[in-house]
C-alpha cells in the first residue's frame, strides 16, 4: 500500500430534519448572509422563504441571490461577489444542487479576492485566503459539492468549463438534510443520483483512490444502485431519499480525496459545448468507459458489481449500470442531445485535468474519440 493523505475538514450534519438548525448554526458566523440559490426550485419548494426564516429568526439578515443558472458562469460568480460586497455580508449560504453549491462556495471566497472570476478559473490569479464561512445545504443527492474544494464554472468569453480549486474554498458546515430532496422531480433525481454514481465508481478505480476513500465508495455504490431506482419511482419514499442522500454524501467524501475518472474529464466539455445536464453526460459515457477501464481493474469491478447485487465479475458491473440507466429512462446516447459525430473532436480536445489523469487506464486522444463514438 502507498502513502496516502486525507482531508475531511467540514464539519458535517446529516440526517433528516437538520435542515432546521441553519438559524442557529448561520448565526455563530455572523449578522448577515448572503443565500445563493437557483431561479426556481428552492422558491416553488418553499425551501428559500424558510431558510430565510431560520435565519431572520437567529438574528440574522439575509439578502439573497437567486440567478444562478444550470451551467453557472464566471458572470454569475462575479455578480454574487457585488452583492456579497454591496450588502456588507459575513458569511455565504449555498442553497440548492451543485450548481448553487459551487458559484456560493466560489464566490465566499472571491469576495475577499481581487479580480475577476474569470482570472481566477484561467489561472491568471491564485487563491491566496480563506474567504468569508461558507454554510453548504445540498438540496439534490448527486454533486457531492458540499465537500469538494472546487466550484466548475463556464467561461463564456474564452468557451470553457472547468474549475476554481483550493482547500481554502471548503465550507465551514454543511448541512445535508434528505427531506430537503423530496420535491426534486424523477428527471432530477435520475440524473444527480447518476452522477453521484459515477463519482463513487470513478473514484473507487482513480488511480488515487486509498483504503479509506474505498471504504466510503463501496458503500455508496451498494446504497445509491439499490436506493435511485426507488426514490425515482416514488419521490416520497422517505427511507430510499435518504439513503441516496447518504451514498450521495459519502461519495463527495470519496471522490473529494480520490479524485475521478475519464467520464468527468469528458462530461465538462459536453457539458459546456452542449449543454447536456451534468448527470445525464455522466450517466451516457460511464458503461463504456467502464469498458476502456475493465482490464485493468478487473478486481475492483467485480467488487463493484457485487455491491449492486450483481455476480463478483468485472463485466456484471456494466450491465448493471446499464440496467439502471434502462429503469431510469436516461437517454441512451449523446445524438438524443444534438450531438453529432464531427463534434467529438472539440470534445476530445477540450477534455483533461485532474479527473482524466487519474483515470486508471491510460487515454490518449483516439482512445477518448472512441470512447465518444461509442456513447454517441
Ligand atoms: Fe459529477
Amino acid at each position: 500500500m502507498g502513502v496516502f493523505e486525507l482531508r475531511y475538514p467540514t464539519r458535517s450534519i446529516f440526517g433528516k430534519g437538520v435542515f432546521e438548525r441553519l438559524g442557529e448554526e448561520a448565526a455563530a458566523f455572523g449578522k448577515k448572509a448572503l443565500l445563493v440559490t437557483g431561479r426556481r426550485a428552492m422558491k416553488e419548494a418553499g425551501t428559500l422563504d424558510k431558510a430565510v426564516e431560520l435565519m431572520r429568526d437567529n438574528g440574522v439578515e439575509v439578502a439573497v441571490f437567486s440567478e444562478v443558472e444550470p451551467e453557472p458562469s464566471t458572470e454569475t460568480v462575479d455578480r454574487a461577489v457585488r452583492l456579497i460586497r454591496e450588502e456588507g455580508c459575513q458569511l455565504v449560504v449555498g442553497l440548492g444542487g451543485g450548481s448553487a453549491i459551487d458559484v456560493a462556495k466560489a464566490a465566499a471566497c472571491l469576495a475577499v479576492h481581487e479580480g475577476s472570476t474569470s482570472e481566477y478559473l484561467a489561472g491568471e490569479r491564485k487563491i491566496e485566503r480563506e474567504g468569508l464561512p461558507f454554510i453548504a445545504i445540498p438540496t439534490t443527492a448527486g454533486t457531492g459539492a458540499e465537500s469538494t474544494n472546487n466550484s466548475v464554472l463556464i467561461d463564456k468569453s474564452r468557451g470553457i468549463k472547468k474549475s476554481i480549486r483550493s482547500p481554502l474554498m471548503l465550507a465551514k458546515l454543511s448541512i445535508v438534510d434528505p427531506l430537503l430532496t423530496v420535491t426534486m422531480p424523477p428527471r432530477v433525481t435520475a440524473a444527480s443520483g447518476m452522477d453521484a454514481l459515477t463519482q463513487a465508481i470513478e473514484s473507487y478505480v482513480s488511480l488515487a483512490s486509498n483504503p479509506v476513500s474505498d471504504a466510503l465508495a463501496i458503500r455508496a455504490i451498494g446504497y445509491i444502485s439499490r436506493y435511485l431506482p426507488k426514490a425515482y419511482e416514488n419521490g416520497g419514499d422517505l427511507e430510499a431519499r435518504e439513503m441516496v442522500m447518504l451514498g450521495s454524501f459519502m461519495t463527495g467524501l470519496s471522490f473529494s480525496n480520490a479524485s475521478l475518472g475519464a467520464v468527468h474529464g469528458l462530461a465538462h466539455p459536453i457539458g459546456a459545448h452542449f449543454g447536456i445536464p451534468h448527470g445525464v453526460a455522466c450517466a451516457i459515457l460511464l458503461p463504456h468507459v467502464m469498458r476502456f477501464n475493465l482490464g485493468v481493474r478487473r478486481e475492483k469491478y467485480a467488487e463493484i458489481a457485487a455491491a449492486m447485487g450483481a455476480e463478483p465479475k468485472a463485466e456484471k458491473a456494466v450491465e448493471k449500470v446499464e440496467e439502471l440507466l434502462e429503469t431510469l429512462n436516461i437517454p441512451k446516447g449523446l445524438s438524443h442531445f444534438g450531438v453529432r459525430k464531427e463534434d467529438l473532436e472539440k470534445v476530445v480536445r477540450d477534455a483533461g485535468g485532474r479527473s482524466l489523469s487519474n483515470n486508471p487506464r491510460p487515454a490518449s486522444e483516439e482512445d477518448l474519440l472512441n470512447i465518444l463514438l461509442e456513447a454517441l
